[in-house]
């Protein structure tokens, strides 16, 4: 009786473990994500994240891609070469398990894509770019019977929304589909995919699709890190055991593909991942595993993570540089600063000696993002250079340089800020040229950049450019001349912070419209994420313009470069950025736009960063609530130019002073740490 008490307490025991370990997460990593939302609300329905790390379709589609019933329903497959497809509605990645019977022997082909566009027995592609669609795996049965069949670990497909399911046999035989489960293998720690750290809501729904759109991207971008493509790439199918670094969990560059960390892509995902899902673990690994490879005799990183290990890109090289300054500003991870800073230096000293006579970068290591024309003393590797060496000079500060290294990165910053204006500026069109030499191209890349990072030495000149820009618009987007006939949002990315920047908001917010809003709202996308790029055309596919490129169903139809708006959302139009590290001092500088009200936040070390506007009758109300101890800098916009508003802050009138000053069409005033509420009317 004892021993059946203890075995009775000791199977309720494990039952209640089980139950707390709804906590589960992929395979055997352990779930050490967050266990929910720093920012619970009605916003929340905007997460495009499941519910759960399983998932089912949510309907059934047929070959031809009409609607045929919600799932589950009637899933029979009868006779050789009869196909359903299933849409889960969202992109997803993992592994899927199939329930089924049959009446016979045969095989059922599962094919996996991102697009409606290759929905059939053949996937999109994702395995080397060159050689055509994936095809499609198998599951065998021999007689008739009832079958599980899951997918091997090899096969594991990282990005897909539509799984179409076809019969192969010689016979009569038929299938029902009993079953359709997908275990999701991206944030591979977390075992609730809705617990965001940070969240946006504003009163444009289209501008709140967007910011979650990106968000949901990078989780998808988030990996388990024994599951990158395999290298060298497999010439028939896919294979995704690469091993792509230290930890849990690791930033990719891509859901289906590449699947291998890309410094270069992080300038943009990682400011949107701190704003957004705020999973900083991620970043530390892919950072850290650029550190480990980094050529120990000439101080070069490599342009991306292994097992890819692509070599001789100087602009990706200084990303890395960059993207070491984002991760400690987000987190103030001042160990890992410290213990990699020898390899920082080094990294320093390869880059700055390709410094030429006349001030300007010569650039030897030419791969870069996916720009046609790249090398000698390119505008856009410049623009990065500058941004290196002034997050350079932060860092030797937060590393605790006593050698001066701030003040010599600064310098250096100065004077190559002289040679880029004196030697790129094309003075006739009003933008900078592609490069120093006489050329008629003026890139995205680089005129945005060069706003965005202060390259641009007048007001003047930066209102040309942002002008200028509006040149390459089309109804969809972008057109980027440095790759022309293509849109980019990864460039575009830029651009949009660019017009923030100098105030252009309308600019940024119709941009956003454009092209993110062209893709979300196009029903042969995921409608939950954002595209790697796109042709002017409207139609999917990337960089194909010289004919001898990718297969157009190579394109990532979940790729974090492109996922700017969530993180300029935040910091322009809400107006939230944290200044120095975990944000001990931060800004708010809201920007209205065509809005009437917006709110969000993001969480640090220190606690949780919100703030929140709203238009009144005769002005506008802005409230935020910070860690306190922490200070800021709140920037008010004026209600008409030049002319001081009434302000109050939590009720107590403030005047013109020098706590409170007038600069052009803003009021500067000192924010405290706490939650206060300012009255501006
Ligand atoms: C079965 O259908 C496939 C196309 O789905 C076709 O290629 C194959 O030849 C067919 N086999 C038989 C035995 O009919
Ligand atoms: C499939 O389902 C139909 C309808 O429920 C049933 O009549 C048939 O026997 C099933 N076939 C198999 C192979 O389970
Ligand atoms: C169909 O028949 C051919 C020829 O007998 C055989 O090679 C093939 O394996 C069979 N396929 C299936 C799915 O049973
Ligand atoms: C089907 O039969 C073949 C040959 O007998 C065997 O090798 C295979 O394992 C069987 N497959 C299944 C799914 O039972
Ligand atoms: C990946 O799988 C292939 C076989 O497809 C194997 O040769 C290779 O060693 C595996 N790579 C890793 C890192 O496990
Ligand atoms: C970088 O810092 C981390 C501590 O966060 C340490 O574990 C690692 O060994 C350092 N890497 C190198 C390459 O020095
Ligand atoms: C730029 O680099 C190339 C290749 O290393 C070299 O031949 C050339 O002399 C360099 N030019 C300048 C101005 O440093
Ligand atoms: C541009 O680079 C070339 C060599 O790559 C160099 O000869 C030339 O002087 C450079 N121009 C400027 C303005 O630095
Ligand atoms: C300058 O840029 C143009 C346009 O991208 C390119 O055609 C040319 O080769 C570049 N020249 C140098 C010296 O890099
Ligand atoms: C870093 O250098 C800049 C420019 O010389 C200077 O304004 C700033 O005070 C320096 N910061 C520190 C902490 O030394
Ligand atoms: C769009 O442009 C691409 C690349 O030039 C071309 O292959 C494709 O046929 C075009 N599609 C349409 C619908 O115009
Ligand atoms: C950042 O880390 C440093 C060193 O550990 C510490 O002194 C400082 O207080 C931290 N800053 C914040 C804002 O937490």
């Amino acid at each position: 009786m004892a021993v059946f008490n203890a075995l009775f307490w000791l199977a309720t025991f494990f039952v209640l473990l089980d139950s707390t370990s709804a906590q589960k997460c992929w395979k055997d990593t352990t779930c050490s994500g967050p266990a929910d939302t720093s920012f619970p609300g009605p916003w929340e329905a905007n997460i495009f994240a499941p519910a759960s790390r399983t998932v089912s379709p949510a309907s059934i589609l047929s070959n031809s891609g009409d609607f045929v019933s919600k799932f589950p329903g009637n899933s029979q497959l009868s006779g050789n070469g009869s196909i359903l497809v299933f849409d889960f509605g969202i992109e997803v990645g993992g592994l899927v398990t199939l329930d089924y019977s049959t009446t016979g022997k045969g095989s059922i082909g599962l094919a996996f894509t991102e697009s409606k566009n290759w929905i059939g027995e053949w996937s999109d592609s994702s395995n080397g770019g060159f050689k055509g669609p994936d095809g499609a795996i198998y599951s065998s049965f021999n007689t008739s019977g009832t079958y599980s069949y899951t997918m091997p670990d090899l096969r594991l497909r990282g990005g897909f929304r539509y799984l179409t399911l076809f019969l192969v046999t010689n016979g009569t035989t038929s299938v029902n589909i009993t079953d359709i489960k997908l275990e999701i293998g991206f944030q591979p720690t977390w075992s609730n995919l809705k617990a965001y750290q940070g969240y946006f809501h504003s009163s444009d729904e289209l501008l709140n699709r967007i910011w979650y759109g990106g968000a949901y991207t990078l989780q998808t971008n988030a990996v388990p890190p024994n599951t990158g493509r395999q290298v060298p790439f497999v010439v028939t199918g896919w294979a995704n055991n690469g091993t792509l670094g230290p930890g849990d969990t690791i930033i990719v560059d891509g859901a289906k593909r590449d699947r291998a960390v890309w410094p270069g892509d992080m300038g943009i995902a990682v400011p949107s991942t701190f704003v957004s899902i705020g999973d900083l673990s991620s970043v530390k690994n892919a950072l850290q595993v650029m550190y480990n490879y980094q050529n120990p005799t000439t101080g070069a990183f490599p342009e991306a993570g292994p097992p890819l290990l692509q070599q001789g890109s100087d602009t990706y090289h200084m990303w890395t540089m960059i993207g070491t300054y984002n991760y400690l500003l987000y987190s103030n991870d001042t160990t890992f600063l410290k213990e990699n800073w020898s390899k920082y230096l080094l990294a320093m000293k390869f880059i700055y000696g390709k410094v030429g006579p006349s001030g300007l970068l010569n650039v030897t290591g030419l791969r870069d993002w996916a720009r046609w024309q790249t090398g000698g003393n390119g505008s856009e590797p410049n623009m990065i250079l500058y941004r290196t060496l002034l997050t350079g000079a932060d860092l030797s500060i937060w590393a605790g340089d006593i050698t001066g290294l701030n003040a010599t990165w600064q310098t250096q910053a100065a004077s190559l800020k002289t040679a880029i204006n004196e030697y790129c500026w094309d003075l006739s069109y009003g933008a900078f040229r592609d490069n120093a030499t006489d050329t008629t191209l003026h890139p995205q890349d680089a005129n945005s950049m060069s706003i965005l990072f202060d390259v641009v030495d007048t007001s003047v000149k930066a209102e040309s450019i942002s002008s200028n820009l509006l040149k390459n618009w089309t109804p969809i987007g972008a057109v980027t001349p440095e790759l022309p006939g293509n849109i980019s949002p990864f460039i575009s990315s830029f651009e949009i912070q660019a017009h923030f920047t100098i105030g252009q908001t309308d600019r940024a917010l119709d941009l956003i419209r454009r092209s993110w809003g062209w893709y979300i709202n196009n029903p042969l996308g995921s409608e939950s994420t954002v595209i790697e790029g796109y042709l002017q055309n409207g139609t999917f596919g990337y960089r194909s313009s010289r004919g001898y490129d990718y297969d157009a169903s190579y394109v990532s139809h979940s790729h974090g470069w492109s996922s700017g708006p969530t993180s300029a959302l935040t910091t322009y139009v809400l107006g939230l950025s944290i200044t120095s590290p975990a944000g001990g001092t931060w800004q708010l500088a809201p920007q209205f736009g065509d809005l009437s009200s917006a709110e969000g936040g993001f969480t640090t070390s220190l606690g949780k960063f919100q703030a929140g506007w709203i238009l009144s009758h005769n002005g506008y109300t802005l409230s935020y609530n910070v860690p306190k101890g922490t200070t800021g800098e709140v920037i008010l916009p004026c209600l008409s130019a030049g002319k001081f508003p009434s302000i109050t802050i939590d009720g107590r009138h403030v005047s013109s002073g020098p706590t409170a000053q007038l600069e052009g069409s803003s009021i500067v005033l000192n924010g405290a740490g706490g939650s206060h509420t300012v009255v501006v009317s």
